[in-house]
């Protein structure tokens, strides 16, 4: 099924999953420039956007090479979540993805997450209100069930259908089993068997033969890739070519993943700040160093360094270092 939402058609069926302080706008802009068919914003709780607060809005920051533009709330309270769904909208989203699959403690305590998964009705009223809400296409991204014993996401797909929603997600875990184990690809089908819209399979991606099986067993229309892509942002784009007949391409050259990776760090100063910007890369760093014959003195000098123009010069200076090491080996 080709997937269109509203009139929106993703360029290819190899989406960028939502990873809070990860997939920040830095890094959706280089994914989907690097190939990613859709980029969805870090999960912002509605109220918090309806308050206006720094993180809600910074979340909500895009840019237009992001489009189209998926804003993701997460909430409890369906007029709450209307409201923050319209506000994301006047603030340029082009589609609401609504999250009812974060697992964390401090959203499912709010009844949000995947903590509505136990309250469908609380879920069907959220859902309802955030399509009213809203002209453009809403999505819901969600999880097998909230354990085992409740596996229900064909039955809150088919209401969601019912409502309005445009595509639904489904990481192929329950909520209790958080990250643990494998993601179940198969148990997806069963939502596939459920609703007629577009649907996507998450968990555990990390290359085509893994793209290509989870569709197979699952029977959806494209695949989300989140932790795969940290140290990454070229994987989704590089898995769509694949899937599209494209040969096989090997990891980007040592050369290549420097400018990435310094074009990865200046986006992040713009978008954070100079100060935030500098600490917040360093995780992104300690990912893109791995495989690196350098990498453990270059993390320990870049988590050092506080200064821009220092840890531009170690970040440069660590992949010239591994470039020089893989000419000599
Ligand atoms: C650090 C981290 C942050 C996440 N943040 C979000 C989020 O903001 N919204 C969301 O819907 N899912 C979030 N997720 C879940 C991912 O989108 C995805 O469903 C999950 O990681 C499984 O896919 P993967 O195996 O490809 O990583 C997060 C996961 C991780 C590990």
């Amino acid at each position: 099924m080709t997937i269109t939402l509203g009139g929106l058609t993703p360029d290819n069926p190899v989406f960028l999953a939502p990873l809070s302080g990860i997939t920040d706008m830095a890094f959706r802009r280089i994914a989907r420039r690097l190939g990613a068919g859709l980029v969805v914003s870090e999960m912002i709780v509605g109220q918090e956007l309806l308050a206006g607060s720094r993180e809600g809005l910074r979340r909500a920051q895009y840019a237009d090479d992001e489009a189209p533009v998926a804003i993701q709330l997460a909430g409890n309270e369906p007029r709450s979540m209307g409201d923050a769904a319209r506000l994301a909208q006047d603030l340029g989203a082009q589609i609401i993805d609504i999250n009812m699959g974060c697992p964390a403690k401090k959203v499912c305590n709010g009844y949000a997450g995947s903590a509505l998964m136990r309250e469908p009705e609380l879920a069907r009223r959220l859902v309802a209100a955030t399509v009213e809400a809203v002209s453009v296409p809403v999505t819901l991204k969600m999880r097998l069930g909230w354990d085992d014993s409740s596996r229900n996401a064909p039955e809150l797909a088919r209401q969601a259908a019912d409502l309005g929603i445009a595509l639904v997600t489904v990481h192929g875990r329950t909520r209790c089993q958080f990250y643990k184990g494998r993601a179940d690809w198969s148990a997806v089908a069963r939502v596939r068997e459920a609703i007629d819209l577009p649907l996507v399979v998450n968990g555990d991606i990390a290359s085509t033969a893994d793209a290509r099986q989870a569709m197979a067993r699952s029977g959806a229309d494209a695949v989300m890739i989140g932790r795969a892509c940290q140290g990454r942002p070229w994987l989704p784009g590089q898995i769509a070519r694949e899937l599209a007949g494209g040969a096989a391409e090997p990891e980007p050259d040592l050369a290549a993943r420097r400018a990435i990776v310094l074009e990865h760090f200046e986006a992040m100063i713009d978008h954070h700040g100079v100060h935030l910007g500098v600490r917040c890369f360093r995780k992104h760093f300690a990912w893109y160093a791995e495989g690196l014959a350098n990498a453990v003195t270059a993390r320990a000098r870049i988590n050092a360094e506080d200064d821009p123009d220092r840890a531009r010069d170690a970040i440069a200076h660590a992949f010239d270092e591994a470039l020089n090491l893989a000419v000599a080996a």
